[in-house]
């Protein structure tokens, strides 16, 4: 099938009480390793690229990757989204260049102007066929060249969603509950320590996501920086010539309940370059004389296959319902 926009698939997550998975893609191998786990999982699926992305393989190679996977996965969804869209200028640009989702991210911006910025977009995008992600509230974490410090960072207040989400008209909704992007979420003195000595962070903000879906009823939501970085390959980039001390994640059983609820949309990214970055430093620390990268690259891609085979089935709840 062609590519889709997120409208069905959100529609039946809601009903069906899962999250999609949205991914990240960077380059071909990531593309690959994501598009066969949820060919073989048969889960809905959508492959996003930032602003980052496109200025680093440019937005014809990028299209054109994922148009090579919906041949190869002919038998799932699949939408192609704009992550966190700075502006109107990029989101025409997605749109006009065959994206079927944008993400219109104005989120640091005052009430008022995050809502005519969003709904320049909106009316552009539904236009042409294609549905708007928007974002209230504000993550702490590092996408692209923003870094938006804990203290900066701000939670949605559910007294402005609907007022939002009608005078703007966009399809789906990011909010803030505690999510932060990157691998370093939160800081030591944020976190409590288990018994291995791994840090804890505080637990999601659920009385917002609660009280947003009352506000909301059957509206989808969208959750970034859910990324849950796993220890297994925090351990394989240390072990290896890394140094990432106290990267920490959102637990995955949060993100497990949040798809249960009005969450339809998880956005996952630094776990596959965690994934993909311990693969080679692993392969270049067991085989020094090794320069091929098809041989470095596949066990890169293998993990991050592996990886997100773990989460459609484990953590959104998605395998099987393509
Ligand atoms: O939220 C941001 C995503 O992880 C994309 O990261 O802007 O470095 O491509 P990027
Ligand atoms: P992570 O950094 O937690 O993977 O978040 C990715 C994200 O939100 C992309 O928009
Ligand atoms: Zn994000």
């Amino acid at each position: 099938m062609p590519l889709v926009t997120t409208t069905e698939m959100f529609k039946k997550a809601y009903d069906g009480g899962y999250a999609v998975g949205a991914f990240n893609v960077n380059n071909m191998e990531i593309v690959q390793g994501i598009t066969e786990a949820a060919r073989e999982q048969h889960a809905p699926l959508i492959l996003q690229v930032s602003k980052g992305a496109r200025a680093y393989a440019n937005h014809t190679y990028l299209v054109k990757l994922v148009e090579a996977a919906v041949i190869e996965c002919p038998d799932i969804p699949i939408a192609l989204h704009l992550d966190h869209g700075p502006d109107f200028e990029t989101c025409k640009s997605c749109i006009d260049g065959g994206f079927t989702s944008v993400m219109i991210d104005a989120s640091s911006k005052p009430f008022a102007e995050n809502i005519a910025i969003t709904r320049k977009v909106v009316e552009y995008a539904h236009d042409h066929g294609v549905v708007v992600e928007a974002e209230l509230g504000s993550l702490a974490g590092v996408e692209d060249e923003v870094n938006v410090s804990a203290e900066d960072s701000s939670y949605t207040r559910p007294e402005e969603v609907e007022e939002f989400v009608s005078k703007t008209g966009c399809d789906s909704l990011a909010i803030a509950i505690g999510t932060s992007h990157g691998a370093y979420k939160f800081t030591a003195a944020q976190c409590t320590r288990n018994e291995q000595g791994v840090l804890v962070p505080p637990p999601l903000r659920f009385d917002i996501l609660e009280e947003v879906s009352r506000r909301l009823p059957g509206f989808p939501i969208v959750l970034h920086g859910s990324s849950s970085v796993p220890q297994e390959f925090v351990k394989m980039i240390n072990e290896n010539g890394g140094k990432m001390p106290d990267a920490v994640g959102i637990p995955e059983e949060q993100l497990r309940k949040a798809a249960t609820l009005s969450v339809c949309k998880i956005n996952i990214d630094s776990d596959l370059r965690l994934a993909m970055t311990g693969s080679i430093r692993k392969y270049f620390a067991d085989h020094p004389d090794h320069f091929d990268p098809r041989q470095y690259l596949t066990p890169a891609r293998a993990n991050i296959k592996a990886i997100v085979t773990h989460k459609l089935i484990d953590v959104l709840g998605c395998a099987g319902k393509a």
